[in-house]
């Protein structure tokens, strides 16, 4: 029995792949090193410090920690820069809808993100109060695949991890779940993840009660 759902919020309640996406392409391309759209979706529910490690594997030379902080801190900057611009209107299709649904079934519902940049993203788009807890990035220490987020996202909502649903668009994030305990919906990229326990295109094609036990 499902007693809460935890979302990751990137690419699962909100659209802003293209805005981490441009932010690494900008600094990538200032440092000259190679950075595409195929390397990106690497990134997906990865660190920041962790993403620009992946990136520094096409780079020609090595980069001490202090200028890894500054380059991470300038793609953060521009990121910032880009998601001001975020309204209600990105919010991905059918995730206002599950999460009225949930409301109204008792359902709890969670965030559990690995991005430091949660609260304003909740904000941008209208969802600061629409969740009975938060878990994100400034709040732990190790990233998906590592359940660490998930595991205090069913803390905060006094729940057993078995008793959670992770809806996660990263292949990290269902990995994740899984090893927290709890099951896993794969949606969008994760929506071909053989390993998750569900699988939907994305949350409009979502039919609650098939997952909800
Ligand atoms: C995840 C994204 O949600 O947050 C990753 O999928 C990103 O791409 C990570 O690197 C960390 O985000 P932020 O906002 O803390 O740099
Ligand atoms: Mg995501």
């Amino acid at each position: 029995m499902i007693k809460g759902m935890i979302f990751d919020l990137d690419g699962v309640i909100v659209s802003t792949d293209d805005c981490h996406y441009l932010a690494w392409k900008r600094m990538a391309d200032e440092e000259g090193i190679y950075f595409d759209r195929e390397i990106n979706e690497r990134l997906r529910g990865v660190s920041r410090m962790d993403s620009l490690q992946i990136i520094l594997e096409r780079a020609a030379k090595p980069y001490t920690q202090t200028e890894k902080e500054a380059m991470a801190a300038r793609k953060n900057d521009y990121y910032v820069a880009l998601i001001q611009e975020l309204t209600p209107a990105d919010i991905l299709p059918g995730a206002a809808e599950t999460l009225a649904a949930l409301r109204q079934k008792g359902v709890k519902m969670a965030i559990g993100s690995s991005s430091r940049n949660t609260p304003v993203i909740l904000e941008r788009i209208g969802l600061s109060t629409a969740f009975d807890a938060v878990a994100d990035g400034n709040q732990i220490t190790r990233s998906k695949p590592d359940p660490e987020v998930f595991l205090l996202a069913a803390r905060l909502l006094g729940l057993a991890p078995a008793e959670c649903l992770v809806v996660e668009d990263a292949d990290a994030g269902v990995e994740a779940a899984l090893a927290g305990g709890m099951k896993a919906l794969g949606v969008g990229s994760a929506a071909a993840n053989p390993s998750a326990t569900y699988r939907a295109k994305s949350l409009a094609e979502l039919k609650l009660e098939t997952v909800l036990g």
